[in-house]
């Protein structure tokens, strides 16, 4: 709901528990007025007539107040938006006029040709935020930097920032540490989100789990990003967020050509780490995930059980074992086109590999679905092995710097989706593929990240880098519209491609390559910070672990970690014994109960994993689920009732694992006791309000 003052300069958006106010001074300077609990356009009028802070030499009186900092004039802060023409470099904007759209509002700006519109939206409590860029003038433009938006903090002492970072099979790692002056900055120069940082960032100064003001902010952009959180010298705080890393330049803009920003959202939430999180679960169900109200399936993916050695026979041996235990979409992953019976050779040639699959995919998709199971495969259509058809046939596809050694990753060279025919490549292919076979279910990898990003013979060669996400989405989004029914999963070697963007294009997100269940939960308590449950991918594989750290694990530990998201198996089943066969049918069977609640339910992390014992609440329409893990037991102590939340006190629940009934009141204040012991110990506890 957006409100607009008398005099059409202050603006004032809202949602159910929070609002956001601007305001234009007479002198077009956009200022920030507030953004916290709701006040009334009567506020932000009071706010935006106190006078900005005096003048001190050395010091602009627009740093820090600002909505969207441009370069120059009287600034000294990071600009938000950077362009150079042939004659200058920044903007001097005025202010053309604002108009609003159903929920967006959106002030527009010129400077000599140049057009620039802000947009917000508000979805919920969550602020959509992002600028448009347009050259309408005679000459060109070169667009160096344009921030989506600067989130600018209220005054508080002590801020601290929260982060979650990693890297391969260690993602989404909770990092918390006090601001101090200057500016941190976190990104990827890597051509993709990267696992070493999510695009998110959470200030506070004193929240915890559940209580306190909690700012966060999310960008919605698969490629190269940047978020700088900067403390200013009067100690104010701003959050700049947008693509690419550096200010080198986005894209050169002929007269009427342009650019809009992805989106950055930002969210006010007091009621601690715990609201924040469930606000940002809230808006991307209702806004982001296509489809969010379907419950994703259980599946089953080949890679750690046969990797890259397959054959139809052998797929169709686990594919029975899997519909046995109740999996409902099977996943052949890499191995089944081209030459590719290693990471050295086939990516790019899109076609079942002949010898392993004489007859195309179809019969063994056939075979899948008579078992009563979807079918999904494996691609990673961005990539080329020099191995390859395709690269024989078009070694000028790659980026390249003209003249110097092309550097591989995993043996693969990464296809340059800013050009058209490789665009028009992969179109065909993919189309060809899900129109010959019987697909239900597409993982989308994304194994290397960018390293000579040249494109010979292009004028401005670095455009690629935004190109190449806009081509990715474009390609998505063609295939999701010629084929509705097919589901999506975004995978980058595990969690290197996880954000707000490429969510609204796939149905849910690999997690990462560590299938370790004990890892895994302190992996899954940093991604539901921001991603709901519903997206998370989690797969229940051998014991020892095979893929990272040999660790021995139950079935019942593997099984209940894997259960906080979207439950997989990614074992060899083939090798498991008909106990551990029955025991998986009755996880899954279990899983398949509490799923509507674990994928659409509010969940409360009740226990962070870094304690030694953890547990997580799910709650949906009356039903609650507690899903608690213990590491290790220490001198016989029993471990400690978990207090659960967001329950009616005056109501009664009964647990179904133990038949006890407890009133709301005694769970939320003494807790439910969860029976763990011993050493990596799980439990599943389910209540029913009655
Ligand atoms: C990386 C993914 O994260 C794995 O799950 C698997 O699909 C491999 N790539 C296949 O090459």
């Amino acid at each position: 709901m957006v409100h607009i003052a008398d005099d059409g300069r202050t603006w004032l958006l809202s949602g159910p528990t929070s609002s956001y106010a601007l305001h234009l001074t007479g002198a077009d300077e956009l200022l920030h007025l507030h953004w916290g609990p709701p006040i009334t356009l009567a506020d932000a009028g009071a706010l935006a007539a106190a006078p900005l802070s005096g003048h001190r030499p050395f010091e602009s009186p627009l740093d820090g107040g600002e909505e969207y900092p441009v370069e120059g004039g009287p600034r000294f802060v990071r600009p938000a938006l950077s362009v150079r023409t042939d004659e200058r470099r920044g903007t001097e904007w005025g202010f053309e006029g604002y108009d609003t759209e159903g929920d967006e509002l959106r002030l527009r700006f010129a400077d000599d040709g140049l057009a620039i519109s802000l947009h917000y939206r508000m979805r919920g409590d969550v602020v959509e935020r992002w600028v448009g860029v347009a050259n309408d003038g005679h000459g060109r433009v070169e667009l160096l930097r344009a921030d989506a938006a600067t989130w600018t903090l209220p005054d508080r002492e002590g801020w601290r920032l929260s982060q979650l970072h990693g890297r391969w099979a260690a993602e989404s790692r909770l990092a918390t540490a006090p601001l101090t002056y200057g500016e941190k900055t976190i990104g990827s120069r890597r051509g993709h989100t990267g696992h070493q940082h999510l695009p998110w960032v959470a200030l506070d100064t004193d929240a915890t789990e559940e209580r306190g003001e909690v700012y966060g902010c999310a960008l919605g952009w698969s490629g190269s990003w940047r978020i700088a959180v900067a403390q200013l010298p009067d100690a104010r705080v701003q959050i700049t967020g947008g693509a690419g890393y550096d200010d080198s330049g986005l894209l050169l803009l002929a007269p009427g050509e342009s650019y809009t920003s992805p989106v950055f959202a930002g969210l006010w939430s007091d009621g601690g780490f715990g609201g924040a999180s469930r606000a940002w679960h809230a808006y991307q169900r209702a806004h982001v995930i296509p489809g969010a109200e379907r419950d994703r399936p259980v599946l089953f993916n080949s890679w750690e059980a046969t990797h890259f050695d397959i054959s139809e026979e052998q797929q169709a041996a686990l594919a029975r074992r899997a519909a046995e235990i109740g999996v409902e979409l099977f996943v052949v992953d890499d191995g089944w086109f081209g030459a590719r019976t290693g990471d050295r050779a086939g990516l790019g040639d899109w076609t079942p590999n002949p010898d392993r699959f004489p007859h195309g995919l179809k019969p063994l998709a056939d075979r899948v679905r008579g078992l009563g199971m979807r079918f999904g495969i494996w691609v990673e259509p961005e990539m080329v092995n020099p191995d390859s058809d395709l690269y024989r046939a078009h070694p000028d596809w790659v980026q390249h710097q003209p003249g110097r050694k092309r550097t591989e990753f995993r043996n693969q060279l990464v296809l340059n989706l800013a050009r058209p025919d490789v665009r028009e490549y992969l179109w065909e292919r993919l189309d060809a593929l899900l129109s010959s076979t019987p697909v239900d279910y597409v993982k989308w990898d994304f194994n290397r990240s960018f390293t000579d990003a040249g494109w010979p013979g292009e004028p401005y060669p670095q455009r690629l880098w935004t190109d190449h996400v806009h081509a990715l989405y474009a390609l998505l989004d063609r295939l999701r519209a010629a084929y509705p029914e097919v589901a999506f999963e975004s995978c980058s070697g595990g969690g290197g491609r996880i954000d707000l963007g490429i969510m609204s294009r796939t149905d849910q997100v690999w997690t990462s390559d560590n299938t370790d269940p004990l890892d895994r939960l302190a992996i899954q308590h940093g991604l539901t910070q921001i991603h709901p449950a519903r997206v998370m991918a989690a797969w229940v594989t051998d014991s020892p672990n095979t893929q990272l750290n040999g660790r021995v694990s139950s079935l019942r530990f593997r099984f209940v970690s894997a259960m906080a998201g979207v439950l997989g198996v990614g074992g060899d089943l083939t090798r498991w014994s008909a106990e551990e066969l029955a025991e998986a049918r009755r996880w899954v069977e279990l899983y398949k109960e509490i799923r509507p609640v674990v994928q659409r339910g509010e969940l409360y992390r009740l226990r962070p994993p870094a304690g030694g014992s953890s547990a997580v609440q799910y709650a949906l329409d009356g039903e609650v689920v507690v899903l608690a893990w213990l590491q290790a037991q220490s001198y016989g102590e029993p471990v400690p009732a978990v207090r659960l939340r967001g329950l009616d006190p005056t109501a009664s629940y009964e647990c179904r694992e133990t038949g006890e009934v407890l009133s709301g009141s005694v769970l939320l204040h003494h807790g439910l006791r969860t029976g763990l012991k011993g050493d990596l110990d799980a439990t599943v506890l389910r209540l029913r309000r009655i």
